[in-house]
């Protein structure tokens, strides 16, 4: 996804989000209701249904995006649905007439805005993380890192041959159990606590260091080609947490939306009822 969507047609959606806030500002300081500003005048139900009209709009977003082949389309579908997403803030604050309480209209409330915060969040990783990932990567793609890391293993297990048994099952637990990612929250950490290279680093750097080691020429050289794995292994759990990264708000913008969609009937159903 590029971000050509956000400048898509010289700002048209942005200006069309401009236009609808700053009549929905003005409107709302020109009308002098009989009680306070709220949801049930005149303007307060203009507000209401302009407001649900593009909840319902929004939502449709994920259905046409499937169905669009072409970029070009999509592009002014994502920045339609940014702008007017985002205006949602002003032109549903103003049918509130700033009324909140702990009731079922104010939870509707507070899950637009959710899903709007998770829309934002959304935006800035789209547009910052791919290119994180790539100073990440220090320009190589992630297949070669993997090559390299099978390479290293490789090496490290041909180096290790002539040590003591120790240090040749620390490297080849090294070997069969690099993990790169996992759960959820591994991969959000970046971080791997129970990293078998990790280990075997530590362990082989403390007796390669130790005054009476025997093979120090290879025990040295192991050390290297365990940091250089240990490097390229940091490399790939960030690479996995920034694409865990780029794709969490989603779960949070899609399940709440459904959600603020339900809020919003029972929200319009009981304002009916007590009418
Ligand atoms: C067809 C659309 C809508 C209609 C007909 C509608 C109707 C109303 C009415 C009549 C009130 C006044 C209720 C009262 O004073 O007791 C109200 C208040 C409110 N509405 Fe809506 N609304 C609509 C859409 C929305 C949307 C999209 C949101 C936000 C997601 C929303 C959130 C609220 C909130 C937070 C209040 C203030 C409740 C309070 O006084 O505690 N409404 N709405
Ligand atoms: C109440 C307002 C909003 C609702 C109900 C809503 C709902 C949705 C839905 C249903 C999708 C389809 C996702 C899918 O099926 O893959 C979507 C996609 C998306 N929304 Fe929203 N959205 C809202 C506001 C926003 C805002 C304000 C932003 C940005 C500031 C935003 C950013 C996005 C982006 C970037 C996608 C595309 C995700 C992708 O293609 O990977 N949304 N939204």
């Amino acid at each position: 996804m590029h971000e050509g969507f956000l400048v898509y047609n010289g700002f048209r959606y942005l200006k069309v989000a401009t236009f609808l806030c700053v009549v929905a500002i003005a409107l709302y300081a020109w009308d002098v209701p009989p009680d306070e500003p709220n949801g049930g005048t005149w303007l307060g139900y203009g507000l209401g249904g302009i407001g649900a009209g593009l909840i319902v709009w929004l939502m449709w977003f994920g259905m046409r995006k499937r169905k669009y082949g072409t970029i070009g389309k999509l592009q002014g579908w994502l920045s339609a649905h940014v702008y007017l997403g985002a205006s949602l803030i002003i032109i549903a604050t103003l049918h509130t007439g700033f009324q909140f309480g702990w009731n079922l209209h104010t939870l509707a409330y507070g899950l637009m805005m959710v899903v709007i915060g998770s829309g934002f969040f959304g935006i800035y990783a789209y547009a910052r993380y791919p290119q994180l990932m790539t100073q990440n990567r220090r320009d190589e793609t992630a297949d070669d890192i993997y090559n390299e890391i099978g390479e290293l293993d490789r090496e490290c297990r041909q180096v290790a041959s002539d040590l003591p048994d120790e240090v040749v099952s620390l490297v080849l637990a090294s070997c069969s159990e690099t993990r790169i990612g996992g759960s959820v929250i591994r991969q959000l950490s970046g971080t791997d606590p129970n990293c078998a290279t990790a280990r075997a680093f530590d362990k082989v750097r403390e007796m390669a260091a130790s005054a009476a080691v025997e093979h120090g020429t290879n025990m040295r050289k192991l050390v290297t080609l365990l940091a250089m794995k240990a490097t390229h292994l940091r490399t790939m759990r960030r690479e996995v947490q920034l694409k865990a990264l780029m794709e969490i708000w989603l779960y949070f913008h899609v399940p709440l939306s459904f959600a603020l969609l339900a809020a919003l009937v029972g929200h319009i159903l009981s304002v009916f009822y007590y009418w």
